[in-house]
């Protein structure tokens, strides 16, 4: 019979996005009616030791308390993913570390009775890892704790698995993953693996389950036909904003990403204020496209004043580059960032929801819908409405939806 079963081990330091990749491979195996199940070694944990495994201490190598416990926890879940497969299921994934050769020869031995396929999540992004390890900070393991003592404790939780990280290269079967660019960087595969050509599919696949993309309420330079700036928004905007709060007050929204600019965070503002548990988070990726010697300006003022900057622009206007400013074309790298920042961050929230402008939200909406890049700096991007976005490998839903 042919073998259909597989293990997948995650690898990598902590914070790296393991999780969030180990989640998707499940939902998107789950979809294709495939049986996959997580095995979360920190969730054990938590589980089994609520208190205190937040210390970093506890994951100090040389303490061996520490380390028996970890192992124990380790060996209960591939006797867990073992009895899974030989069982009802399909697909196990181990999901913790695994950083060292020790541990990772340990499970070559215990899970001998299928394929096992590593995969190592990459990412040494500064500003990523310190925003991923605010994020963890916020969860119930460290409530306890001051905001400071809680990142140098995950900070020095890192620097104790550095101490025993080895990253794949003798495994049989791998794949390096940038889990923030989704880029694979390194692939070698010596065993027949099921599901493979999916798997790689998955992994370098932008998945969104339900992304909300807004655009700020009406501003003051709305109502002159004025650009870029920072206006703050209308009376009528800030009813746009509480109406979109009324409408997303029944649907858990953890994070809301704005740009640098009041009116998307005055926008956000009573949406977070109707929610249980929501942050948010403004990226300079989401800012307005800049538009240089012109920011502030009325169109008609551009028209008439700089009339070379209006006849060029109008001819192509995706490659067209404000003097002093930016394009379409030239937004196109930042945006994707940020893009990538958010489906990181958000780990395995169901729903995420960005405010950004006019222009941002044209690119935002271009990443995942395929449009001629002459068409992009046209689509429609209304103030008072948003569009929802479901992408997947296998599918993809948009929807313009009116909020009021
Ligand atoms: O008018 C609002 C706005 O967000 C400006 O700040 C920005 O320059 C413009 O829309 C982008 O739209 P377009 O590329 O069509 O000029």
């Amino acid at each position: 019979m042919k073998n259909n079963k597989l293990y997948i081990v995650m690898v990598g330091l902590p914070a790296r996005g393991k999780s969030t990749i180990a989640t998707k491979i499940k939902e998107d195996l789950k979809h294709d009616s495939i049986k996959a199940k997580i095995f979360n070694n920190g969730d054990l944990r938590r589980k089994m030791i609520p208190n205190n495994t937040s210390i970093a201490e506890f994951y100090d190598p040389e303490n061996r308390e520490g380390v028996n416990i970890r192992e124990k926890i380790a060996l209960i879940n591939l006797e867990g993913a073992r009895k899974y497969l030989r069982e009802k299921g399909t697909v196990a994934i181990i999901d913790a570390t695994n950083a060292s050769l020790k541990r990772r020869k340990k499970i070559q031995g215990l899970l001998n009775d299928h394929p096992i396929l590593f995969i190592e999540c990459i990412n040494n992004n500064e500003e990523i890892l310190n925003a991923s390890i605010q994020r963890k900070i916020e969860t119930p393991e460290f409530r306890h704790l001051r905001s400071e003592e809680a990142i140098t404790n995950f900070k020095k939780r890192i620097s104790y698995y550095m101490n025993i990280y080895t990253p794949l290269k003798k495994e049989y079967n791998f794949i390096k993953i940038d889990s923030l660019y989704k880029k694979v960087i390194q692939e070698e595969i010596k065993d027949n693996i099921p599901y493979y050509d999916q798997i790689r599919d998955f992994l370098v696949t932008d998945t969104v389950k339900h992304l909300y993309l807004i655009r700020h309420g009406e501003t003051y330079f709305n109502l002159e036909n004025r650009i870029g700036g920072d206006s703050a928004l209308t009376k009528n905007g800030l009813l746009q904003a509480k109406a979109l709060a009324k409408y997303f007050s029944k649907k858990e929204i953890p994070l809301i990403f704005t740009s640098n600019k009041k009116r998307t965070i005055q926008t956000a503002e009573p949406i977070k204020a109707l929610q249980k548990k929501c942050a948010i988070i403004p990226l300079a990726e989401f800012n307005e496209i800049d538009s240089g010697i012109c920011e502030c300006m009325s169109y008609e003022e551009i028209r008439q004043e700089m009339p070379h900057v209006y006849r060029a622009r109008k001819k192509d206007k995706y490659n067209y580059t404000y003097p002093e400013g930016e394009g379409y074309a030239t937004m196109k790298e930042r945006i994707d960032r940020g893009i990538n920042k958010v489906l990181y961050l958000s780990d395995t929230s169901k729903n995420i929801m960005i405010i950004g402008h006019r222009a941002a939200n044209r690119m935002i909406l271009s990443h995942f819908l395929f449009r001629r890049e002459e068409d992009v700096p046209y689509i429609y991007i209304p103030l008072d409405k948003f569009y929802y976005i479901s992408a997947a490998q296998n599918r993809k839903l948009f929807q313009l939806k009116k909020y009021e």
